[in-house]
């Protein structure tokens, strides 16, 4: 069976200090168990790259997981202010964002350097969560489904089966993300099943069923419980609600 996962995508919020109380508080209410119907949920959680170190150590025996919210697409070398895949990974990190659509659109990231990343990513034993979606005018011009194929193909298409079987998938509409503006239900599983479709025609029935598809967009604790009930949705990559532990909570309950 496929995992299901729940991941909290801070951005660029939180200091230190508020960054350790709310995963401390995660921590505490999952000790208390309030999450004990939530442990074949994966949980992740992805700060700023500078406390990752601290919060996986933290984090270590909460059954919680820390990621990066991005890599470099090099190894190693001259690329001031980069940060390796490697480095992440030996910092304590499991997980990484590959192409969140704030980094397409504000960085310039382009599919050819996310399939780089990709592959640094595997290479150095950290699961990418790999993200595609498309913006309004393409949804309203009818190239959604087109635009998601494109972002699959050039960014994760090039991976042998084996490797691939390593990838999560996260679909988030640009046009949802941040805005409180959800993908329906029906979209939303519109697009997972197309998604999932893509896979097989490529990998087989095997890899297709395997895979972990997120959706991400407003996702909330008001609105989690029907997008989690659609079969091809296997949880979700939140933003703004993942910043307070008690939401963060109840989306992780919402299975
Ligand atoms: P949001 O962000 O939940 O605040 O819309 C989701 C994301 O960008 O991953």
């Amino acid at each position: 069976m496929r995992k299901k996962i729940v991941a909290g995508n801070w951005k660029m919020n939180l200091n230190s200090e508020a960054a350790n109380l709310l995963l401390q508080e995660l921590i505490t209410y999952s000790k208390n168990g309030g999450l004990e119907t939530a442990n074949q949920i994966v949980k992740i959680l992805f700060p700023p790259y500078l406390y990752i170190q601290s919060l996986s150590a933290l984090a270590a025996t909460s059954g919680i997981s820390i990621g990066a919210q991005n890599c470099s697409d090099k190894e190693f070398g001259a690329f001031t202010g980069e940060v390796s895949a490697s480095m992440i990974a030996s910092c304590g990190a499991k997980y990484c964002l590959v192409g969140h659509s704030e980094r397409r659109s504000y960085f310039g990231e382009t599919d050819h350097t996310l399939a780089l990343k990709v592959e640094q990513c595997l290479k150095n034993n950290l699961i990418p969560i790999f993200c595609i979606g498309e913006t309004l005018n393409e949804r309203n011009s009818n190239k959604h489904f087109a635009i998601i194929e494109h972002q699959i193909n050039h960014g994760l298409f090039h991976l042998a089966e084996q490797q691939f079987k390593n990838v999560v998938i996260a679909y988030e509409p640009v046009w949802a993300i941040g805005t409180g503006v959800t993908a329906s239900a029906d979209q939303a599983q519109e697009m997972h099943a197309f998604i999932r479709t893509i896979i097989l025609k490529k990998y087989g029935p095997s890899a297709a069923s395997a895979t972990s598809i997120l959706y991400g967009g407003s996702c909330n604790s008001k609105n989690a419980k029907e997008l989690f009930s659609c079969p091809d949705i296997d949880g979700g990559l939140i933003g703004g609600a993942s910043l307070k532990a008690e939401d963060f909570i109840s989306i992780i309950k919402s299975f």
